[in-house]
């Protein structure tokens, strides 16, 4: 079997490693396209680096630009590439521009399509994530849910009778690594904090956060004004907003720094006194680590990690001290997104359906 798995951003190649693991114990051939959506080193070269990723075979260098002109371009370069290899699965990950721009340039060749972390729903239309993630599943021959709630979603849409249940693949790097990491000192923190002292890791990218110039100030002076020092681990987009609309973002409570590359952030969350996120990622590891976790954003596709009070949703810039000051969450946590073995899951489910 062939397999060509499609990446870009960067939490894709946080799926793609124990993905790329699983394929390496086998016979079966697995090809990386990198669509180059995420191209500084930080935010790409050293996942594959840190997770031993084997380097992509092919790279398609789109980088950035409005969504059409990325994903335009990243099909028209696709159709090359899925022809001269034909695999058997064109294999997408997740939510991004090269999420959908895989899915469709699959479609469009008669090549069937797996799509992983399938079923996710925030049911925002507005989010770009949301019209690629509703898009790839309904393009998709396979369906390979995270989670229960996953799959009830593709149910409801027609969907089950494509629909495998394989865990969340999230849980077997984090596993993984934070096994490999038990203990290991904090680095990257921004100079004169000690990671033994409280502090938040704090990260904002969503396009509903960050290119609204009034909400992101909003945020800013919330995260600022806060009593404990706040990590702020700034993404490319969040800093481009900043500059564009002239706001600071080291002030008051907040250190920013460059973004962290896995391990450490692992390290950093699980030593944090809390996370404040609007990344679906993060939401998801901080309840896997056992971190209370502030989300600013009205909904979340994880909605499992609310339980128990280990996230809760803080929409409200100006709520933000008051939620980032509530009793720390004593349930104990479910295991809503698999057992730490959804790689070979997935391998299996492939093989099931290949054709
Ligand atoms: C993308 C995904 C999002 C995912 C996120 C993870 C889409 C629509 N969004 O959002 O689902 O959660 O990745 O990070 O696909 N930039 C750089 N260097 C880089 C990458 C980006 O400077 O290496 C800057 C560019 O100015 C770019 C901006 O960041 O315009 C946003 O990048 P983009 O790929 O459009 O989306 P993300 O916000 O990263």
């Amino acid at each position: 079997m062939k397999v060509l798995s499609v990446v870009g951003a960067r939490p894709q190649f946080v799926k793609l490693a124990p993905i790329a693991e699983a394929f390496a114990a086998t016979e079966h051939t697995h090809v990386i396209v990198h669509t180059g959506q995420h191209y500084d080193a930080e935010m790409s070269d050293i996942f594959f680096a840190d997770l031993a990723i084997p380097a992509p075979d092919v790279h398609l260098g789109v980088g950035s630009g409005s969504h059409g002109v990325q994903t335009g371009a990243m099909l028209a370069a696709l159709d090359g590439v899925l022809d001269e290899h034909s695999p058997d699965w064109v294999l997408v990950y997740g939510d991004t521009n090269s999420t959908l721009a895989g899915a469709v340039s699959a479609v469009k060749m008669h090549l069937p399509v797996a799509h992983l972390e399938a079923g996710l729903r925030s049911f925002n239309r507005a989010m770009p994530e949301e019209h690629n993630r509703v898009l790839t599943d309904h393009a998709a021959d396979l369906a390979l849910a995270p989670t229960r709630t996953a799959v009830e979603h593709l149910t409801r849409e027609g969907l089950a009778d494509r629909t495998v249940l394989v865990g969340d693949v999230m849980t077997d790097v984090l596993r993984r690594v934070s096994a490999a990491g038990t203990g290991a000192p904090v680095t990257g923190l921004p100079g004169g904090l000690d990671p033994d002292a409280p502090y938040l890791i704090a990260t904002l990218h969503r396009a509903e956060n960050t290119d609204d110039p009034a909400r992101l100030a909003a945020i800013l002076d919330a995260l600022a004004g806060l009593d404990t020092p706040v990590v702020l681990l700034a993404h490319p987009r969040l800093r481009a907003r900043a500059r564009e609309y002239d706001l600071e973002l080291a002030r008051g409570a907040i250190h920013p720094t460059n973004p962290l590359p896995y391990p450490a952030t692992l390290a950093a969350m699980t030593r944090a006194t809390g996370v404040v996120t609007d990344s679906g990622g993060l939401q998801k590891e901080s309840f896997l680590l056992g971190v209370p976790t502030t989300t600013v954003r009205t909904e979340t596709e994880w909605p499992e990690t609310l339980e128990g009070g280990w996230n809760v949703l803080c929409p409200e810039p100006a709520d933000l001290a008051r939620c980032l000051s509530r009793p720390g969450p004593t349930a104990e946590r479910a295991e809503p997104y698999g057992d730490g073995h959804a790689a070979a899951k997935v391998l299996a489910a492939l093989e099931g359906a290949a054709r």
